[in-house]
């Protein structure tokens, strides 16, 4: 039995609306569909974790406005622990996504709660340093993602760090307590300085980091897969699986938790990508981020088709 994972981050209600394309500056453009549905980066995961049969515990923040009462409870349906879900005053995180033919999404995000954090508390340090796993993305103030890795690492836990969330540098004390570290090419691009338009330079980028104390580098290359690659031993490169692409939003953050629920179990690497690309493949075929989360037995099938 894998040990439990903590997923440190955000919850946003993500307020949808579907666009033929993006508007002109000055333009008005007519759109559809217009929906409410959950998200934010740290919640996607924890549910992502949780349909794919993992223990998952939460630790985020929730305002007091009328979205924390459905974003809660679809964390709860989703199968995650939510006794580290705590209500602060005002309102809770907000990300407005302009959804557009193909999947393609532009996003906008209001923090909320997600930028409220006091510190992380004992008994979220605890639940950490028990752990099987750590997970971690960047929509929340870099201060708590310290502390808990920080926790973490005190306490022997690998940590995992999506890089989605903010186009900031990582602090370096941040990146030094990362096990796993998955950025997408434009994220890689960005914190290396260095171009990531072919899978010779995402490699030679994901060595720059590796350079500077990464042990491993998982990127993902939207369409086109992912490359992990580890501290010792060749690169691994797994291939995106051809599907219909809805609505792309939350993919990424299915791919990174698959792969720490993958790695939890003590898969091997090829089978930890082959999970992780398959879930995605399944996320991408249905609108929403965190309701669009594959169940374990979908993504088993879906493997066993391959
Ligand atoms: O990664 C996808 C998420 O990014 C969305 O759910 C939205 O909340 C934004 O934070």
């Amino acid at each position: 039995m894998p040990g439990a994972l903590v997923v440190v981050g955000s919850v946003n209600a993500d307020l949808y609306v579907e666009i033929e394309r993006l508007p002109a500056r000055g333009e008005t453009l007519a759109g559809a569909n217009a929906a409410m549905r959950p998200g934010g980066k740290g919640a996607n995961q924890a549910a992502a974790a949780a349909r794919l049969g993992q223990e998952t515990w939460l630790a985020a923040q929730l305002g007091t406005d009328a979205f924390a009462t459905p974003l809660r409870a679809a964390l709860g349906e989703a199968g995650v622990k939510l006794d580290l879900v705590t209500a602060v005053e005002g309102e809770s995180g907000q990300a407005f996504i302009l959804l557009q033919r193909g999947g393609e999404n532009s996003i906008i995000v209001v923090g909320g709660a997600n930028g409220r954090w006091g510190g992380v508390g004992a008994a979220v340090r605890d639940r950490i340093a028990g752990a099987g796993a750590l997970l971690l993305q960047r929509e929340v103030p870099e201060e708590v993602n310290l502390a808990a890795a920080a926790a973490a690492h005190a306490g022997g836990v690998p940590v995992v760090l999506d890089a989605g969330g903010v186009d900031a540098p990582i602090a370096p004390a941040l990146m030094r307590l990362v096990t796993v570290f998955s950025p997408n090419e434009t994220e890689l691009a960005r914190l290396t300085g260095l171009p990531t338009s072919d899978d010779a330079q995402v490699l030679a980028a994901a060595r720059r980091l590796q350079a500077g104390g990464v042990a491993t580098v998982l990127v993902k290359l939207g369409a086109r897969g992912a490359l992990l690659v580890p501290p010792a031993g060749e690169p691994l490169r797994q291939r995106a699986f051809p599907v219909e692409v809805v609505d792309s939003t939350g993919a990424g953050d299915c791919f990174t938790a698959a792969y720490a629920v993958a790695m939890l179990e003590g898969q091997a690497s090829a089978a930890r990508l082959t999970f992780a690309c398959a879930a995605a493949a399944l996320c991408v075929q249905q609108r929403g981020a965190l309701p669009s989360m594959p169940r374990r037995d979908a993504v088993e099938r879906f493997v066993a088709a391959l």
